[in-house]
């Protein structure tokens, strides 16, 4: 690729703000690169909206970016990613990326058993998104998916620790005992947040699709390369859909970096 497309931003998308768990993966592996990142933070939540709102509200985000100019595109939200990949990539321009199957393969490298619990949004438990990547590498695997919807308004709210939070997991991991699983993957933008919680009650080692995703854009942009030449400081820029002040008050404890250039945009006027 030539040195001029190279600096090219990455775009990011989320339904709002959790995907800046994602980007604060791709920072820490890819601190030179630029980034464009989206929140569609006034049509949060997508994990219980039907197949074709979230196709939709997917499309419009991702051609946001295009229209910004980006050299490739990561869907940070698992929603996104379980529902509309295949649409996004056929639609698109640029290399898309996706967060199920870096968490997929990951849990399938990790997991002795074969027995691998997934937990996520309804919309991504009830896609199937991660048991066919998870069968697809190993056929004689077998997948739990446990939808957990009360994590991410908790989360939301700040309720990160403390009883609530911790029964609600209790309560939403129950499944697992005896069931076998010896690997968990946190199948939600949200969940890394509550991590040592759900490794507290799950008792079975994690998988973070936000870190693995990361060392996938790593490695495409650098077998592609694709990676930005450019020695000087990298930009990190924000656009969300709904209150700015909102965003960067919870944004910044989910991203560990201050938010400086944010905008706020219409989507699918
Ligand atoms: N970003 C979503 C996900 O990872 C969680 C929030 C939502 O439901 O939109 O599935």
């Amino acid at each position: 690729m030539q040195k001029v497309l190279t600096n090219l931003p990455i775009g990011i998308f989320d339904s709002g703000v959790g995907g800046l768990t994602v980007m604060k993966e791709v920072i820490s592996r890819l601190p030179d690169e630029n980034l464009l990142y989206l929140g569609d933070t006034a049509r949060v939540p997508y994990g219980t909206r039907s197949p074709e709102t979230v196709n939709r509200y997917a499309l419009e985000s991702a051609r946001f970016l295009i229209s910004k100019g980006i050299k490739m595109l990561v869907v940070a939200c698992n929603t996104a990613s379980s529902v509309s990949l295949t649409l996004l990539k056929e639609s698109l321009p640029v290399p898309v990326i996706g967060v199920v199957e870096p968490g997929a393969k990951a849990a399938v490298t990790m997991s002795i058993s074969g027995k691998i619990a997934v937990i996520g949004t309804e919309a991504t438990i009830g896609s199937g998104s991660y048991t066919r990547a998870i069968e697809s590498i190993n056929s004689h695997a077998s997948v739990t998916g446990i939808a957990c919807p009360l994590f991410v308004p908790l989360i939301e709210e700040g309720w990160t620790s403390g009883d609530v939070v911790t029964l609600t997991a209790e309560t939403y991991l129950r499944p697992l005992k005896n069931n076998g699983a010896d690997t968990l993957v946190l199948g939600c933008t949200h969940y890394p947040m509550i991590r040592e919680i759900i490794k507290g009650v799950a008792g079975i080692p994690l998988i973070d699709s936000a870190v693995e995703t990361a060392g996938e854009v790593k490695t495409l942009l650098e077998g592609r390369s694709m990676a930005r030449q450019d020695a000087g400081v990298s930009s990190r820029e924000f656009f969300v859909t709904d209150s700015i002040e909102k965003f960067i008050n919870v944004g910044e404890k989910f991203l560990g970096h201050k938010i400086l250039t944010i905008s706020k945009i219409e989507l699918g006027g």
